[in-house]
């Protein structure tokens, strides 16, 4: 009996999606190059299968083909091995987090072949891809067509009900609105490690004290899937000690919320909190150096003054950083489709990331009713400017109770720093247009006068008296 969707890599990933796709009563047929790692997968509506040629044998026309294996060198190499067995019609879905620009080529070569290749960003970890993922697909339309039951069916479903995927449109705006979910999400995991460091540091507060606060705050607008197994981890312990406090303070990154970063430099919008949160991983990688310079870099203790105080304005700090987060993400993917001409709705993007994924969060139903109705920027919404107008006194005090007590808060103060500029008349530009034109001779524009200017500054112009 043929079946009806293959997976490519049986991984942790690959294998609870095909484990996914079989609840929902889908013949799955599953392919991975070690072989042991298939035959553990036996099960109802799951065939292993141990060469390519057997996989695509074992694959009704026109072939479903999900891949779901690191990105790089494994997708191009997995593309290798299929290319000379792909048929007209075939639609290869890949499922990992790819570049949007290998992407964009890889579907030119596979269209060449008129075969598709459906980019397609998955969210949700081990245990979204088990129970219900967000799916972010786009590429061509009638290849959609032919997968979108299947991704229907075993995407995570909101509380009203509907399904967390939809078509995003041609392109690589699946893999590009993966990536940005992925800043987003580097972005809020920053500033939540960033709360947790000002209580325990300016408020003397304990692991499981700071708990009990996130768990406290995970309603309204700070609710959110990351602030909820923030609570989670630091109520964890291992004897006597938080195991939180027992881990070290070093994080890795694969590459996303760097090339997220990169991309919105390139686009011009500002990330900001994207950016500072990769640096933050960078400056954590360099341990043994901070370690150094820790001995001999003096600067201010942390003081524990008013710590109910402190509370109260690190919880406005996490409401301000969820809003920004949010905000200058979705300003990227507005810059990203006037750049590349990608097509999804910024609400049809809040909406499918309002389950199933990692940056899941209260705020999206917010953000999706704005720019349903139609919105520039979302700090220019309602609810969201009312929001920020109601934190913004307490994020001011955290920001400037961690500056005076020496600890960083790349992130909070970059969110505080993107809101000032944005709310700014006028920003000291125009002295950078001076200098440019001091040590340049960039041309000028003013205010008062239409044209291009050039002045030879230091002679006096008019007296002034
Ligand atoms: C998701 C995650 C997932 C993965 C990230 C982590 O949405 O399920 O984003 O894709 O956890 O790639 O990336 P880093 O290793 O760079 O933190």
């Amino acid at each position: 009996m043929t079946k009806q969707i293959g997976i490519i890599g049986a991984g942790v990933m690959g294998a609870n999606l095909a484990r996914n796709l079989a609840r929902h009563d889908f013949e799955v047929a599953i392919y991975d190059r070690d072989a042991h790692k298939v035959k553990a997968l036996h099960g109802d509506r799951v065939f292993p299968t141990y060469t390519i040629e057997n996989f695509l044998g074992t694959l009704e026309s026109p072939r479903r083909i999900w891949l779901m294996v690191n990105a790089g060198k494994p997708v191009e190499s997995v593309l290798d091995d299929l290319k000379p067995y792909l048929a007209a019609g075939d639609v290869v879905m890949d499922g990992g987090n790819s570049y949007f620009k290998d992407t964009e080529r890889r579907m030119r070569d596979l269209a060449a072949r008129e075969t598709h290749l459906i980019s397609l960003g998955v969210s949700g970890g081990a245990e979204g891809a088990l129970h219900g993922p967000s799916l972010m697909p786009s590429g061509a339309r009638e290849a959609y067509d032919v997968v979108s039951p299947f991704l229907r069916a075993i995407a995570a479903t909101t509380a009203d009900g509907e399904p967390c995927v939809t078509y995003l449109g041609e392109g690589g705006a699946g893999h590009y609105v993966k990536m940005v979910h992925n800043g987003i999400e580097y972005a809020l995991m920053q500033a939540i490690a960033e709360i947790y460091d000002l209580l325990t540091r300016c408020g003397g507060l304990q692991a499981e004290q700071v708990a009990t606060l996130f768990a406290e705050w995970n309603t309204g607008v700070t609710a959110s899937f990351l602030l909820e197994i923030s609570t989670k981890i630091l109520n964890t312990h291992d004897g006597e000690a938080a195991l939180v406090d027992l881990i070290l303070d070093t994080a890795e990154q694969k590459g996303t919320g760097r090339w997220a970063s990169q991309n919105a430099l390139e686009v011009g919008r500002v990330v900001s909190m994207m950016t500072s949160a990769v640096e933050a991983r960078i400056m954590s990688a360099h341990k043994a150096a901070r370690v150094q310079a820790a001995k001999i870099l003096p600067g201010p203790q942390p003081t524990r003054r008013k710590v109910n105080e402190l509370i109260n304005a690190a919880r406005a700090a996490l409401c301000g950083a969820m809003v920004i987060a949010f905000s200058q993400g979705f300003d990227l993917l507005h810059g990203a489709s006037d750049e590349y001409h990608y097509s999804y709705a910024l609400a049809d993007v809040a909406h499918i990331w309002r389950a199933g994924c990692i940056i899941r969060a209260n705020i999206l139903d917010e953000i999706r009713v704005a720019y349903r109705v139609g919105l520039d920027h979302l700090l220019l919404s309602e609810s969201l400017r009312e929001t920020v107008a109601q934190c913004q006194t307490g994020w001011r005090d955290a920001v400037t109770r961690g500056v005076l007590g020496g600890v960083p808060l790349p992130t909070l103060s970059a969110a505080l720093a993107y809101y000032d500029s944005y709310r700014s008349e006028r920003l000291p530009s125009n002295l950078i247009q001076a200098q440019r034109n001091f040590f340049g001779a960039h041309s000028y524009q003013r205010l008062d006068r239409a044209g291009n200017f050039h002045t030879h500054w230091g002679a006096e112009l008019t007296k002034k008296r």
